[in-house]
């Protein structure tokens, strides 16, 4: 795992759409489009089942991997589950604590931390989702959710393991409904985020974060958050099921390095 913290990350969460058919075929599709950019990280997260054909396929300086979700046990007697251990080679990424995880799943940072550390023990970078409900923000708990998602999620990773994290924002009220939040807010947290990461890590891991803005992430407001102080990268749902508007998305991206 080495550290790439320096380039713009812009990572595509499929979700439960596409089977390995039109997964296949979408990133064939992707990949005349999207040009290899040296400053730009592009990351597609397809269904478990696509990741072992779509990796056969891409070429990894233009596209890597990430599994939206992982199992903390390396192996036994646990149904339906795919682990860390099983996944390593395969992803650099592993999304973890998404939203929908902690909401729809019932995740706890118990959980979560115990992903982030299988993800780690792996060779498996986590991108540790963080971001509160609609409910909390009206009760001005922004700052403090984010607070204890970070604790949960990180207890126990080291300073040396902490350089393979990636944190992203996903206030919950914006993923999936077109209601995005304002750049500003993406900078509050990131700063908070920082701010918080700076006291359990030290000043130079809080600065060499990358910082992903995730909820209802499009092309045309890809560049103002991209644009924004702090945020490193991009999450996408929705649009990155669009080869145009994930590629549009990607460009955007090293546009802004290139100003
Ligand atoms: P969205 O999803 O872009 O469709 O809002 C973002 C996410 O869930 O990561």
């Amino acid at each position: 795992m080495s550290a790439t913290n320096d380039k713009k990350l812009i990572v595509g969460n499929w979700k439960m759409n596409m089977n390995v058919h039109e997964s296949s075929i979408f990133v064939h599709k992707l990949s005349k489009e999207i040009a290899v950019h040296r400053d730009v990280e592009v990351v597609v997260a397809p269904t478990f089942l696509a990741l072992q054909p779509v990796s056969l396929q891409i070429e990894r300086r233009q596209f890597k991997l990430a599994s939206q979700n992982l199992y903390w046990r390396d192996h036994g007697a646990y149904t339906g589950e795919v682990s860390a251990s099983q996944l390593r080679g395969l992803v650099d990424y592993a999304i973890i604590g998404h939203s929908e995880r902690r909401h729809v799943f019932h995740e706890h940072d118990k959980d979560i931390r115990s992903k982030v550390q299988a993800a780690i023990r792996n060779g498996i970078k986590p991108i540790l989702c963080v971001g509160e409900t609609a409910h909390q923000r009206a009760a001005g708990e922004t700052t403090d959710v984010i607070h204890d998602q970070l604790i949960g999620g990180l207890a126990n990773v080291t300073s040396e393991e902490f350089s393979h994290i990636t944190v992203a924002y996903e206030p919950v009220w914006a993923i999936g409904t077109g209601n995005n939040a304002l750049p500003d807010d993406a900078k509050k947290a990131a700063r908070s985020i920082r701010r918080q990461i700076e006291h359990l890590y030290g000043r130079k891991s809080a600065e060499s974060l990358r910082i992903l803005y995730g909820g209802s992430v499009k092309s045309d407001n890809a560049a103002s958050y991209l644009a924004t102080e702090g945020i490193d990268g991009l999450l996408v749902g929705g649009a990155s099921l669009s080869v145009h508007d994930f590629s549009v998305i990607v460009a955007a991206a090293h546009d802004m390095e290139n100003d």
